[in-house]
């Protein structure tokens, strides 16, 4: 276990591992009910979501498919004029009858799942959103979110995958960064 306290660029604990593992099982539950009979394929969105992701597909008591992206988006705000970079796409050609559940560790201004959700609706039979957080503060587009773990105030949070210069993925906990360590 860190000992967070003596790690001076950790300003606190916002979200604790204990609570985090309880929600992800909720929303293991969830989606079992939801998709049940249907095709579900969970897509990871690297780097951010892969230990939320990895946690919640293993919850999960139906079967389910995996697959990876890498995207991020640039340009203006909004969604028709806005750019996605694809890094890393789904190899797989058809996806017409497969119903995809997008998971993100982090939904901040928006943009990134505004853009990736029409550009997977196209070639999937149906695309819904699954995040871990939520930064309401910080949106620039109009976005809401299927599935959201929890909704948390507009601060610096590292840990439980999310990273501050590819640092403190590794932590446990969802943690408040230090200012000291940015400004
Ligand atoms: C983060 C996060 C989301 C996106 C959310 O990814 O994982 O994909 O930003 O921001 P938005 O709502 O403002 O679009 P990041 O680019 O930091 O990459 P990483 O996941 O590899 O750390």
């Amino acid at each position: 276990m860190y000992d967070y306290k003596n790690n001076e660029d950790i300003e606190k604990i916002l979200v604790d591992a204990e609570s985090i593992g309880k929600r992800v099982k909720e929303l293991a539950l969830q989606i079992d009910k939801d998709y049940a009979d249907k095709r579900l394929v969970m897509v990871g969105i690297l780097k951010g979501s892969f230990i939320f992701f990895g946690d919640l597909v293993r919850n999960l008591t139906i079967p389910a498919e995996i697959e990876f992206m890498k995207v991020s988006s640039y340009g203006s705000g909004t969604v028709s004029s806005g750019e996605l970079k694809v890094s890393l796409d789904i190899a797989r050609e058809d996806l017409s009858e497969c119903d995809l559940l997008v998971v993100e560790d982090i939904i901040d201004s928006g943009k990134t799942l505004s853009k990736l959700v029409p550009y997977l609706a196209k070639r999937a039979r149906s695309v819904r959103t699954c995040t871990l957080l939520d930064k309401p503060d910080r949106r620039e587009v109009d976005l809401s979110t299927d599935y959201c773990g929890f909704v948390i105030p507009d601060e610096f949070v590292v840990g439980y995958g999310l990273d501050y210069g590819e640092k403190y993925r590794t932590l446990p906990d969802v943690c408040v960064l230090s200012p000291k360590v940015y400004s």
